[in-house]
């Protein structure tokens, strides 16, 4: 599978009104879905047209260190690079791409470089006949001119996105504000769901209905589970079944419930008010059958405990991981390929910091000490203010450099970040 991704500088029409000047990959926010199936040797032929250097990151796909996207390998502008990955059997799920350069990243994705990457199974147990929809969530803020606005950091503004990561008071799906998506009575639409905000938590949920919950960052969980919402922090990603069951002709509204992520003093001051989405309309058609949800999905084979053979603790505070900023000279762990080990992250502060490890899939085993009620594959876990969460990882491929940080962008960008060393058995990986 070939891919040319161009990201480049263009004027689209975002909201009602004037132009808006955008960083775009191959001309749209967001940029293309990358639709790919388990086993594919996938080539992205990328070129950077934008006035500086960016990178492509391929947010939860395993893939080489030198094909990540990360910090350590930026694309200068006129510069073409080729990522080149496969992408592995049993890891069919949502995931989705962005820029990672150093300091750069919640500009470049505010500006309009996402996009979603959907790797479908040879053998998916939900019905095809599902209808599918993608929803990707993120958010922006523009100025009366239709400019991207990014306040002086100097404002108060300004610091109050340091401090909350920048949110926007418009809400985008896909690419549009308040979509109406059709359904029809008895109908049941498999979505998936990517929280490409730069920091924005979203409490989704659905008037009227209940989701079932089928599946999150890393793929289908081994059995659905009916919830009355969902909670998606930045990166994470959802996949759930809406099931028509209210009458033709009816409608409601998908909104984001309040969801206190904030340090009071930098709370925003409409935070408690629910904000709509978009619209679900059913047509005027009869009710159809419903198709039977299967009751086992796949299986997510345990990370094996007895394997430890470390715990790494990360104590997060505010812009801080065990109160250092990102080095890139620096190794912040060094592990061996093969090993398995617990990552043990504890936020020390009042707001939440929603934890990424690159390259290697993870389970989470409890948070705050109460079991993981069901396994699933994650790469992306919220870690609320002052809570901790503890996930096992095995380093089963690709060594290299690899980051872990808060997916809140402007966190990251000051350095709330660190480099995990995965090497080869008693040699390390010399520098
Ligand atoms: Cu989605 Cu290191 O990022
Ligand atoms: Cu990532
Ligand atoms: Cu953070």
């Amino acid at each position: 599978m070939e891919i040319d991704l161009t990201a480049g500088r263009t004027r689209l029409s975002l909201v009602p009104g004037p132009e808006t000047e955008v960083y775009a990959y191959n001309g749209s926010v967001p940029g293309p879905t990358l639709e790919l199936l388990e086993g594919d040797r996938v080539v992205v032929r990328f070129r950077n047209d934008l006035p500086e250097a960016t990178t492509v990151h391929w947010h939860g796909l395993h893939v080489p260190a030198d094909a990540d996207g990360s910090p350590m390998h930026p694309v200068a502008p006129g510069d073409v690079y080729e990522y080149r990955f496969e992408v592995p059997a049993g890891t069919a799920g949502t995931y989705w791409y962005h820029p990672h350069p150093h300091h750069r990243t919640a500009w470049q994705v505010g500006m309009g470089l996402y996009g979603a990457i959907i790797v479908r199974a040879h053998d998916d147990p939900l019905p095809d006949s599902l209808p599918e929809r993608l929803l990707i969530l993120s958010d922006n803020r523009f100025t009366d001119d239709g400019a991207i606005d990014f306040p002086d950091p100097d404002s108060e503004q300004g610091r109050t996105d340091a401090m909350n990561g920048r949110e926007g008071d418009v809400l985008f799906v896909n690419d549009d504000i308040m979509p109406e998506f059709s359904i029809r009575s008895g109908e049941v639409q498999r979505w998936r769901v990517i929280n490409a905000s730069g920091a924005r938590i979203y409490r989704l949920a659905l008037a009227d209905h209940t989701f079932v919950h089928v599946g999150s960052d890393g793929g289908l969980f081994e059995h659905p589970v009916e919830v009355d919402e969902i909670i998606l922090a930045n990166g994470e990603r959802a996949e759930l079944l809406v099931r028509g069951t209210t009458r033709p002709g009816s409608r409601a509204v998908l909104q984001t419930l309040p969801y206190d992520r904030y340090m009071p003093k930098t709370r925003p001051a409409d935070w408690e008010v629910p904000r709509d989405l978009l619209t679900l309309a059913y047509s005027d058609e009869r009710p159809v059958d419903s198709e039977p949800i299967p009751d086992v999905l796949r299986s997510v084979t345990a990370l094996d405990t007895a394997a430890v053979t470390d715990t790494r603790v990360m104590l997060m505070s505010q812009g801080r991981i065990n109160s250092k900023v990102m080095d890139m000279e620096r190794i912040d762990v060094s592990a061996e390929l093969g090993a398995t080990e617990i990552w043990e992250v504890e936020n020390l502060v009042g707001m939440d910091h929603p934890f990424h490890l690159h390259g290697f899939r993870f389970q989470v085993l409890d948070r705050n000490g109460v079991p993981e009620p069901y396994r699933s594959w994650k790469d992306t876990v919220n870690v609320p203010k002052r809570e901790r969460v503890r996930f096992i990882v095995r380093y089963n491929d690709f060594p290299g450099l690899w980051m872990f940080h808060c997916h809140i962008l402007d966190h990251e960008d000051q350095g709330m970040m660190g480099v995990l060393e995965v090497g080869q058995p008693h040699t390390g990986i010399h520098h």
